[in-house]
């Protein structure tokens, strides 16, 4: 016993209370912690499979070589895979380092249209290290204008055009921006971090063949451990080792190595399909529901595990909305919707997402029930003590996997 155990222990309790509709969040199985908090943390193992730094490296080589088989066989891919990223934002930015040099111009999707930070935000340093020109969405549908991209690509020239997000709930056509970046002799980067589990359960169009590099998250809809990988074809290879080690990166953390190993096999089970198209129709049904009980939903629906919900009509804002529904036990993040006019510490929508509350296994029925709360907090705030009891309960009824 130490004094963090508490603490840890009021964290489980808390995740096991409330209701996560974080899209980026989810629960991992006993296996995954297990190998996270293994031995493995002691071991130093700086450099590639039987080229390493240090001694003593013959089982973290089976280990790390294990991995990137696994990668390759989920995604069914012959890309070149590296498994040392700590997480996605220095995933992306060794992507970036692999291939490019600083000031070179990136075409990428802005974060207020649901981007990310690490594709070109000012307060990102790849925003600052690399000349960053944004597509957005387009204003009647709410979606990706793959002519307003080809205009851009004509007309700045990037060396790279970025695709994915993190606020974005429809599907990326990537074969589309693939032929939009080589019309301009641009190379094509996806960041899947979202979508990574989708696409391993087949429910979302794969970027595999279509993308030169692909980073991802394996933390999301993949539902492994907090951290990166990065996928690349044959000829990046030698840059993209190179831009993780010893480019940004020291010593990889092999215990989650083999935490994303055990991720990548349990996604490869059957059941981990029947979970991808269970997270999918669980968005649908959470959204169809919201709208049904009067609520915008951005873009008019989604095709993903999220969803934007525009707050416009009612008189909260992003940071109360998130604040009352904390109280009622439903943990949910406030979000700029696209052409948002309020700022993006108080933003006018609330990101919905359904990883989390279908590994716990819930159905469409429960996604109902979880939309009807969140409509009568939005409403009376008075509410929230007799919707918290029943978020209480049906926590109560669907427990998170692990210890
Ligand atoms: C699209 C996208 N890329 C990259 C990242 C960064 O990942 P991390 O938080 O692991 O650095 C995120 C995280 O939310 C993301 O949504």
């Amino acid at each position: 016993m130490n004094s963090l155990t508490p603490l840890i222990q009021a964290e489980y309790d808390r995740q096991q209370q409330e209701l996560c509709l974080i899209a980026s969040e989810n629960y991992v199985s006993k296996d995954i912690l297990t190998a996270n908090g293994s031995v493995l943390t002691n071991k130093y193992a700086e450099g590639y499979p039987g080229k390493r730094y240090y001694a003593g490296n013959n089982v973290v080589d089976q280990i790390e070589n294990r991995a990137i088989e696994l990668a390759q066989q989920l995604f069914e891919t012959d890309y070149h895979v590296n498994v040392q990223p700590y997480s996605g934002s220095n995933a992306n930015l060794a992507a970036y380092a692999s291939i490019l040099e600083p000031g070179d111009t990136i075409l990428a999707l802005s974060l207020a249209h649901g981007g990310h930070l690490t594709h070109g935000h000012p307060v990102s340093l790849t925003g600052k290290v690399y000349n960053f020109v944004h597509y957005g969405v387009n204003k009647e549908t709410e979606m990706i204008d793959y002519d307003e991209v080809l205009a851009l690509a004509k007309e700045h020239r990037p060396k790279l055009i970025v695709t994915g997000g993190s606020a974005y709930s429809m599907f990326i056509d990537f074969a589309r921006f693939s032929r939009i970046a080589r019309e301009v002799g641009a190379w094509f980067m996806v960041d899947m971090a979202h979508i990574a589990g989708l696409v391993a359960g087949k429910v979302h169009p794969t970027p595999f063949g279509h993308a030169d590099i692909i980073t991802s998250t394996t933390h999301k809809t993949l539902r492994g451990p907090r951290s990166g990988i990065i996928f690349c074809r044959p000829e990046f290879k030698k840059g993209v080792d190179r831009a993780i080690f010893p480019g940004t990166q020291g010593g990889p953390h092999v215990h989650t190595i083999a935490a994303k190993a055990i991720a990548f096999e349990e996604a490869m089970q059957p059941s981990f399909q029947q979970y991808a198209q269970q997270i999918v129709k669980n968005s649908k049904a959470l959204a169809f529901r919201l709208q049904q009980n009067g609520f915008r939903i951005v873009a008019d629906g989604t095709e993903n595990h999220l969803f934007l919900l525009d707050l416009r009509p009612s008189p909260v804002r992003g940071k109360e909305a998130q604040l009352l529904l904390e109280q009622a036990g439903i943990i949910i993040n406030m979000n700029s919707i696209p052409f948002d006019e309020q700022s993006p510490t108080n933003p006018s929508g609330l990101r919905f997402g359904t990883p989390a509350v279908t590994t716990r296994g819930m159905k469409e029925k429960e996604m109902e029930q979880i939309a009807d709360c969140v409509t009568t907090v939005l409403r009376d705030h008075t509410s929230v003590p007799a919707v918290a009891e029943t978020v209480a309960q049906l926590a109560k009824k669907f427990r998170i996997p692990g210890y």
